[in-house]
Order: structure tokens, then sequence, then C-alpha cells
């Protein structure tokens, strides 16, 4: 029964680090892995390679309902492809990140991704990041993180990524696309961004990623249901 598969929910605003925090939870519990917003930046992609508008809901949650999307494991863990491309590059461009909180506002794209996110609760456990894991996903996970970094630090951070690739970026301009982002997934109507009322509050921007990591793990070791 999935509803007895444990789910760790890791919720929290753009570049607060929770899909390092999630991924690296996963492999030291042996659990699935659920990035949510891979699915809304593939549906966004999907929606530019077929020049569907980013305001067109019904066609919009046509394509998320069909969303033919491959992740990766074993040799090719990290990779995703979408109707059999590659887009592991493309999906963690700002230009995805951006395309996909517009097309998330709509409630019919949230409904078209709401099974096949649920799909992903699989023995032994999952951990599942986004912005609605632990309030309208996964309602029931025993353990839910919403973690918080200051807006300078994300910033900070995320030009550092892009630094470390060659990509040059401007640090304000960075921070006011992060904090526009943000405003737009905690302001809209379905699903905002928002702590579950039984969620822990994680703020990591002092802390190192082996200092949340194990944060998490300590929680989780006083909260599993069972072993
Ligand atoms: O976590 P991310 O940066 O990959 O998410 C990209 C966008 O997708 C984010 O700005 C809002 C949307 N999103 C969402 O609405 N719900 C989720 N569970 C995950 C992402």
């Amino acid at each position: 029964e999935p509803a007895e598969v444990p789910v760790i929910t890791i919720d929290g605003p753009t570049a607060s680090g929770k899909g390092t925090l999630a991924a690296e939870v996963a492999a030291a519990l042996g659990y699935a892995l659920l990035d949510s917003g891979a699915l809304y930046r593939a549906t966004g992609i999907a929606a530019t390679w077929d020049g569907v508008s980013p305001d067109d809901e019904t066609a919009l949650a046509a394509l998320a309902e069909r969303l033919d999307l491959r992740f990766g494991d074993g040799a090719d863990a990290g990779r995703t492809w979408l109707r059999g491309r590659d887009i592991t590059d493309e999906l963690r461009l700002e230009t995805s990140g951006l395309m996909a909180s517009r097309v998330s506002v709509w409630p019919a794209v949230r409904a078209a991704l709401h099974a096949l996110q649920q799909s992903f609760r699989r023995a032994p456990g999952l951990v599942a990041d986004g912005r609605d894991m632990g309030t309208v996903i996964f309602p029931d996970a025993p353990l839910k993180v919403f973690l918080t970094a200051s807006a300078a630090q994300r910033a900070e951070r995320r030009y550092k990524q892009l630094i470390s690739k060659g990509i040059s970026a401007n640090i304000d301009d960075l921070r006011a696309d992060l904090e526009a982002r943000d405003m737009r997934d905690r302001s809209r109507s379905v699903s905002p961004l928002k702590p579950a009322e039984d969620a822990l509050e994680l703020d990591n921007s002092a802390l190192s990623i082996d200092d949340s990591v194990a944060q998490v793990l300590d929680w989780w070791r006083q909260r599993r249901p069972f072993g």
C-alpha cells in the first residue's frame, strides 16, 4: 500500500538548496527521489517546443497529462529525457525555471501532474522536493521540512553555481529574478508555496550541506513511522 511507504517532503523557495538536500537525504537512506520542479519545467519546455502559450491553461494541462518524461537511473542517474530527447541541461536553465513558475499557476496543470507525482512513492521510501509536497501531494508524510535561506544567500549560491559553469551572471539581477519567482509561487491561489502546519523549518543560510543533511536525518530518526 503506497500510503505505508514513508515520504520525507522538502519544500521551499527557489535556490534554497532543496534539490541538493533532497538528493543527499535520499542517497543516505536508499530512498527514491522526486524532483517535482522538473515536471513543471518539462511541461514548460514541451510548451515551448509545441508553441503553446504559457497562458493557455487547457493546452498546457493536455501537455502535462501526456508528459513523456524519463529520469535516468544507474549509469544514467541525473539525466532526463523528454519525448526521447535529452533535456538535462535545458531543464536547469533560469529560463526553464521562470517558464515553470508561469505554467505552474494553472490549477488544471497542477491537477494533471498530481497522480504522476504520487506514483514516485515506492518502497522503501521517497524524498520529494518542491513547493507543495507537504501541503498537497503527500499530506500524510511523517516528516515535512520547510527549507529557507535569505534572498542574499540564495542569490549568491546561484551566482557561484553559474560562474562555476562558465556562465556569466549579475548577482543583483539574479536576486531580483528569484524574488519575483518567490512572489509568484507564494501568491498563486492554488497550492501556493507555504509551510505545512506540521512542517519543521530549517534555515540553512549559515549551514553547510552536510549540516543540513545531518539535521534532516536526525529528525527522521525521531519521526519515521517504523524501524
Ligand atoms: O524547484 P524548481 O526551481 O525546479 O521549480 C520551478 C518552478 O516550478 C517553481 O518556480 C514553481 C514550480 N513548482 C511548483 O509550482 N510546484 C512544485 N511542487 C515544484 C515546482
